[in-house]
């Protein structure tokens, strides 16, 4: 594994900030990488005795030096020169098996012009001295209070790009001199991809589990989420359904639920039943979503998804209250069976979900993104609207859809790759936020299920591998 080093110790300081994009990149790449930060050391490694024997705490930094396939080091400029904390890091290392042969690169990071130019000369020497493999392409970061945004994150386009060309040559270099392969190959992507693939049961609108797990032997795939409210209403038919699945290979890994009275037959008529808001239902559906619980918690189900209904842009509106207090509960009930409860998205815009998840501030409360309801509801881009939510990310639904010509009404829902989801972009921001949850296939029109889940598995599959 490629092993990043953060050169300071500094609390606060802009190197760590670079660092997490550094980290960013890599990701993006798929190349798996291990962070070391020099504000991590032990103490016990600056006692004097230190240069005879080293304490045990120290051996997860210098183990993973050894066991790099190569080094990413981002260091500050202190002084003219490299952070002392840095160079005393390196004098710790054992010697000389720590940077033999071992390909490293570069990144400076300075609040002056010279961006980093001098401790990073000074460290090709010593790696040099150290028969390292030296990447010839440094970074120099000058001026970097102005590259940064208030939140730290980098904002100059041409620093990015920097970054991310140094890091794919690096890539390159490593897997040429150690003859290794650091990126994992297209087949072991695709393969966790696959674990991570499921299919929502109600899509394949299903009469009984034997039927259910003969359409997901045909479709290829085993992983299910499964619809809780059969399994409540008819225990008789649905009641052993986790065994039956087991039985074929296949796993329950999500479940959902939903409300009664919901009527979708316009847009208005789901803004006034949907979820729970409705106060005629409210009692029932209460009853109901506690038996779903049990049900979720005896399937040891990690996450549950259910549409909560429309949610008031302001918290003036006098149905916020009563709306926060009854989710408030459903967040209780499922954090007391240990189960992650993910909103529907697309009632409402992205915006008005994050303030309300702010606000309700549970951990186990987020999303489960749909990036066709954004366009079948009109509430905006879902490329933007899922990096919005994505710190909310607890599942996805892979549905597609297309943006209706009058406003006001529905949009097509439409096989997965045909509509105007924006599929590498979707994969893209799943990538740079690391998002390991499941991926629902989740089909709610059409006439040919079975193929249309089978067509969108294949497409996750070309798109989310590349
Ligand atoms: C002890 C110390 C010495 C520094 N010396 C220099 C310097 O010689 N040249 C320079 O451009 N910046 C210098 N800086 C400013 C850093 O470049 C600046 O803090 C930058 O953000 C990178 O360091 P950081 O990761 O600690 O934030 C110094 C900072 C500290 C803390």
């Amino acid at each position: 594994m490629i092993t990043l080093l953060v050169g300071t110790n500094r609390p606060g300081s802009n190197t760590r900030k670079v660092a997490k994009h550094v980290e960013q990149v890599y990701r993006e790449l798929g190349v798996p990488l291990k962070t070391l930060d020099l504000a991590d050391l032990p103490a016990e490694i600056f006692h004097p005795s230190s240069y005879e024997t080293k304490p045990p705490a120290f051996s997860v930094f210098s183990e993973a030096i050894l066991n790099s396939t190569g080094l990413v080091i981002v260091t500050p400029e202190y002084n003219g020169s490299v952070p002392g904390i840095l160079k005393y890091f390196i004098d710790m290392l054992k010697f000389p098996e720590s940077f033999e042969k071992r390909p490293v690169c570069f990144v400076g990071v300075a609040a002056g012009i010279w961006g980093a130019l001098r401790p990073i000369e000074q460290l090709q020497q010593i790696f040099g001295y150290r028969n390292a493999f030296i990447y010839p392409e440094r970074v120099f970061m000058p001026r970097i209070n102005q590259l940064l945004d208030d939140d730290g994150a980098l904002k100059d386009e041409d620093s990015i790009g920097r970054l991310r060309a140094q890091a794919i040559g690096f890539v390159e270099f490593v897997e040429k001199l150690r003859a290794v392969k650091v990126r994992p190959s297209k087949i072991d992507l695709e393969n966790s991809i696959l674990e991570r693939l499921a299919v929502c049961s109600w899509s394949l609108q299903p009469k009984n589990p034997a039927q259910l797990i003969g359409q997901m032997q045909q479709i290829g795939l085993n992983q299910l989420q499964i619809a809780l409210d059969p399994i409540r209403e008819q225990p008789e038919v649905w009641g052993n359904v986790q065994e039956d699945c087991s039985r074929a290979g296949i796993r329950l890994v999500s479940g959902m639920f939903g409300t009664i009275g919901e009527d979708y037959t316009t847009m208005e008529t789901i803004r006034r039943t949907g979820g729970v808001v409705p106060d005629e239902t409210w009692e029932q559906n209460w009853k109901n979503i506690q038996v779903n619980a049990d049900i979720a918690a005896r399937l040891k189900l990690g996450v549950v998804t259910f549409h909560a209904g429309f949610l008031p842009h302001e918290e003036s509106d006098p149905s916020y209250g009563k709306l926060f207090s009854r989710i408030s509960k459903l967040a209780d009930l499922f954090a007391s069976r240990n189960i992650q409860l993910g909103f529907e998205t697309g009632q409402e815009s992205a915006d008005t979900l994050r303030q309300f998840l702010t606000k309700l501030n549970r951990d186990n409360v987020g999303v489960n993104f749909d990036p066709a309801n954004m366009i079948l509801y009109e509430k905006g881009d879902p490329i933007a609207a899922l990096r919005t939510l994505a710190p909310w990310l607890k599942q996805c639904h892979i549905k597609d859809a297309r943006q209706t010509k009058v406003s006001g009404t529905w949009g097509e829902e439409v096989p997965s790759g045909t509509g105007e989801v924006d599929w590498n972009a979707f994969f893209r921001v799943l990538r740079e936020v690391n998002f390991q949850g499941y991926l629902c296939i989740e089909r709610e029109a059409g006439q040919q299920r079975v193929a249309d889940i089978q067509a969108a598995r294949d497409m996750v599959l070309t798109k989310a591998a590349l």
